[in-house]
């Protein structure tokens, strides 16, 4: 299995592999909305046998506090693997690969709203540790891998997604 980046021969495979993971089509129309709009900070497919089988995406998110943007940083949505291939560790190699391409660009932290059983095993928390919220009342579910805690506003904040996210769940 190898974890590299995405090409544009992989695009349909992505679609196909995130309406297969996920009960709608609405990840995988999101993924093609971040691509068109130049929105997909980074883009990881992992590849077995010459064939896409599990896919993570980031994208910028910004930390707003009294209405002004104080801190840039990246959200880790949507991530998907082949329903036939779950629980082997592909998605533990796809988001240990974007952490550490994240930490090369010099991302300052970055942002998911998931299981924390699972993500808190690559070091996020719940990002209410540094008085951040989400949009979408995550709760303990919104959580943040922190790389430069200095970039942070001490007060915390809203953390807000691009634009795209919002059609998700219609
Ligand atoms: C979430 C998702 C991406 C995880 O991918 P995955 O490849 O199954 O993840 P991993 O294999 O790294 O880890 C998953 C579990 O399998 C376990 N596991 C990892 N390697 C294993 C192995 N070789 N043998 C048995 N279990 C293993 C992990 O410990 C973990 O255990 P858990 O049940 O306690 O969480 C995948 O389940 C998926 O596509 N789900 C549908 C889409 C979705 O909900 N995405 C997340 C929201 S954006």
């Amino acid at each position: 299995m190898q974890i590299r980046a995405e090409k544009p021969i992989d695009q349909q495979a992505i679609f196909e592999l995130n309406v297969a993971a996920f009960p709608g089509q609405g990840e995988a129309r999101l993924i093609d909305q971040l691509r068109d709009h130049a929105k997909l900070s980074l883009s990881l497919v992992a590849e077995h046998a010459s064939k896409v089988v599990g896919h993570i995406a980031f994208s910028p998110v910004t930390i707003e506090t009294n209405g002004q943007t104080i801190a840039h940083g990246i959200g880790l949505a949507p991530i998907a693997v082949d329903p036939d291939l779950q629980k082997q560790g592909i998605g533990s190699a796809l988001i240990l690969e974007g952490i550490r391409q994240c930490r090369e660009k010099g991302v300052s932290f970055i942002v998911v709203l998931g299981d924390p059983a699972y993500y808190s095993r690559f070091g996020f928390m719940p990002a209410s540790n540094y008085k951040l919220e989400d949009e979408y009342s995550g709760g303990d579910a919104f959580q943040i891998y922190m790389i430069n805690p200095a970039s942070l506003p001490s007060v915390g904040g809203i953390v807000k997604y691009v634009s795209e996210f919002n059609g998700l769940g219609d």
